[in-house]
Order: structure tokens, then sequence, then C-alpha cells
């Protein structure tokens, strides 16, 4: 049975919502203005999700881009209205949860639509030949890759030509789960080939890059779970142990496979200016879920000390040879569970600047902040849904401004960076 339907919004995921039928619907590859027939797919008491079957009217700001919408959720629409979807879920989603005295500042963005990301993992399968891919959304659908539009050239590069010679060469290796493909701001690049044992890698797997100038550094990570991309045991199988990079073009992070570094490089560093502004000379901060202590380097200058707090053993190392690199005389890295080192530190800073993964911030440290006298925080926040969440629970605190950041232009992902004061 077919639905004839109007769009009227998009929500959170990028799907269009409509609101004609008795029930709210949520269509994939829909948009604002646009009418369909359209399938349902699943039903629930008060909403159904479902997909077009025949598009009668085509918006203005439809993108030519209409293929793999299941890896860049927002590729259907025109780059530049990305923005403008951004600033209106951010700022609904504010509204909605009660938060609403604040600056909405400019979004950050370099308008780079593709090719920006600096690392990518592509899946691989024996078909019967060694083949590097991904999978559709929510199922075992395997497709090769060529290119990956959002990712630097460098990546292409070697990602078509191990494609090309496991081909030619008819090469298969059944441990082989990914590859993971990370470059630099020189085109160098660190690849890393994830495996399912501990078995050391043969060498007729990555022959290729071996006399590759521009390869840097190839490691072998060990899988130890089904739920993780990568396991925490890395083995460098050839040339250099890390690879360099830079934010400003000043100072360089050295990187090892599992350190955690920002996806898209020019985004950061007017991110990381942003966060410098709010630091002053006086301040000493906590870098918290500081990674390889990228924010508190880049503030280093600006502020009076820096304590970065990082769990990671990986990131924690990186962390320290990069600020004996860069010579930084100002930071300190505590390599601990934020969750258990905040307490101890507290008192010894009077700003925090906190960018924690996906699911936010303990409440119980939320509650240990609010105690805190901090007298300022500065939260980057990959998960707008968590970030409200947490914003809500620090109650001494108000929210003085809000800044949406396009780091991950094609796809819903949403980085935002909120300034907030305590309440006098
Ligand atoms: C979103 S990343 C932020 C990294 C860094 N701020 C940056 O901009 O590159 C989150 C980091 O938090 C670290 N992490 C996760 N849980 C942690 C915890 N309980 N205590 C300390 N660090 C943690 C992860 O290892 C990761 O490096």
């Amino acid at each position: 049975m077919k639905y004839k339907v109007t769009c009227s919004e998009l929500d959170y995921r990028g799907y269009g919502v409509v609101k004609n039928l008795e029930k709210v619907g949520f269509i994939k590859n829909l948009l604002p203005g646009e009418e369909a027939y359209i399938k349902i797919n699943f039903e629930k008491r008060n909403f159904f999700e479902g997909e077009v079957v025949e598009l009668l009217s085509r918006s203005k700001h439809r993108s030519n881009y209409e293929d793999d919408l299941d890896n860049n959720s927002l590729i259907h629409l025109d780059s530049k209205l990305q923005l403008e979807f951004q600033k209106d879920i951010t700022l609904q989603t504010f509204l909605r949860n009660g938060i609403t005295n604040f600056k909405l500042e400019e979004i950050i963005t370099d308008n780079r639509y593709f090719n920006y990301r600096n690392k990518a993992l592509f899946f691989a399968k024996n078909i019967p030949f060694l083949t590097l891919g991904g999978y559709k959304e929510k199922s075992r659908d395997f497709k090769k890759i060529d290119e990956l539009i959002l990712a630097e050239p460098s990546i292409n590069e070697i990602l078509k030509e191990l494609n090309e010679y496991y081909a030619k060469e008819r090469v298969y290796y059944h441990d082989l789960s990914s590859v993971i493909i990370r470059s630099n701001y020189l085109n160098q690049v660190m690849v890393i080939f994830v495996t399912r044992s501990q078995k050391v890698i043969p060498d007729i797997v990555y022959k290729p890059l071996q006399n590759k100038g521009n390869v840097i550094s190839i490691y072998q990570n060990y899988k130890d779970s089904e739920k993780r991309n990568t396991g925490e045991v890395s083995v460098l199988l050839s040339k250099n142990e890390y690879l360099i990079d830079t934010i400003s073009g000043k100072e360089k992070y050295v990187l090892y496979p599992n350190s955690f570094f920002q996806i898209n490089r020019e985004v950061t560093k007017q991110t990381y200016i942003k966060i410098s502004n709010y630091i002053t000379k006086h301040d000493v901060a906590i870098d918290a879920f500081a990674g390889i202590s990228s924010i508190g380097q880049f503030i280093s200058d600006r502020a009076n000390y820096v304590l970065s707090i990082e769990i990671d053993d990986d990131s924690v190392k990186a962390a320290k040879e990069s600020i004996s690199l860069n010579k930084i005389k100002n930071i300190e890295v505590i390599h601990g569970d934020f969750n258990k080192e905040f307490n101890k530190v507290k008192n010894k800073a009077n700003a925090l600047i906190i960018d924690p993964p996906r699911s936010g911030i303990n409440e119980r440290v939320i509650n240990l902040i609010n105690e805190s006298g901090l007298e300022k925080i500065i939260y980057l926040s990959c998960n707008l849904r968590t970030l409200v969440r947490d914003l809500k629970l620090l109650t001494n605190y108000e929210v003085i401004s809000v800044t949406p950041i396009k780091m991950f232009f094609q796809t819903v992902e949403m980085e935002t960076l909120v300034y907030l004061e305590a309440k006098k």
C-alpha cells in the first residue's frame, strides 16, 4: 500500500517529517516541501517510519548526490542548507529543553563539503579475494569502496591501490577485519590492519605499501571484541612508530594507532581558536577527556596552567611526547579516569574545558562540578542529546553562548561548543 505525503521539516537524523496522515511519519530521503508516494516500513502506536516509492515533486534544495545515504545521511540536501539544518536543530533542542537565555553564535565551518576526513575505516571481505569497502546501514550487505568522498585524497589513493593489488594478485586473508587509514597535513599516511587474532599478518597483505614514500607507518591492531572497531594491542609491522599532525601549523601532535585526533583539521582549528578566546592569562584550566591533549596544548600559551586528564594509554603517551616536542612547560598530563581524578584536581583550577565521549558527563561528577566553585566551563560535545541533559543538571552554571560546529558535512553528526559561567 502506498500513501501520498508532504514533508514539513527534517528531524535530527535527516529524515523527512510528514504530518498529513493519521500519525506522524519519518521518511528517509525526503526533504521539506517535497511530495511523494511512500510505503510504511514499520509502525508504532503514535508514529511510523517509511521510505519513498515515488518522488512527486523535487525540492530546489535537493543536491545531485542521491545514493550513499546510508553512510552520508544528509548528502541529499544542498551543502549550504546543511548549515541551516544544524543551526535549527541546535536551537530547537535547546529551547525544547528550557534553555532559552543564551547567545547563538555563528556556526563554525570551512565550507569544505567533501574530502575533509583525515581518518577512515574500511571493512575487509574475501569475495573471494580481499576487498575493502563498507556495509549498508543496519545490514550485512557489503559494498566495495574505491573512493570515500569524505576522505582526504591521500586516504583514497591508498584504498584504491590496495583494492587493485588484492584483485590483481588474488590475495585473500580471512583474519583481516578492517583497514584504517589515517592521513596528516603533509599527506603522509599511517595504515592499520585490524585482525581478528594476534597471529602476525603476512607481508603479502601490505606489500604494496612497503615502497610507497608517503606511507610512513604500518601497524597491525588486534581486535579483541566484536563490539569495538579496534582493540588495545597494536604492533608495528613496518616503518615509523607514529604519525605527526598539526592543527594550527605551529604545534605538532604525535599520533599512535589508537590516539584520538579530531577528524576535520581546519574546522578543529577554528573551534580551538574559539576555545582559546574564552581563556585568559590567569586561568588554570582542566582539559578533561583530553585525548592527546590537543586542546590543552593549543590553548597553553593563553593560559596560566593546564591539567590534561585522559584515560587511554596510547593517547597519554602521545600527549606527553607532543608536549615535549612542542617544548610546552605549563601542562601536566594526568593519566586516569576523569570521574575519579576530577575531585583531586578541582581545587587547583578555575576553568574546565570538557570534551566527553557521546555518553556525556557522569551525573555524580556533574554534582561535584556544581559544588566546585569553578568560574567557567567550556563544553565541547558530539551529542546534542547528552549535552542538553548535562546542561540542565549543571544548575550552578548559566549558559552564556552556544556555537554549532559543522565538522562533518554530508552527515547529521553535530558538534557543539557551549560556554558557561558560574551563576552570581
Ligand atoms: C571526544 S574525545 C576528546 C579528545 C580531545 N579533547 C580532542 O579534542 O582531541 C574523548 C576522549 O576521552 C577519553 N576518555 C573516555 N573516557 C574517559 C574517562 N573516564 N576519563 C578520561 N578520559 C576518558 C577518550 O579516550 C578520548 O580520548
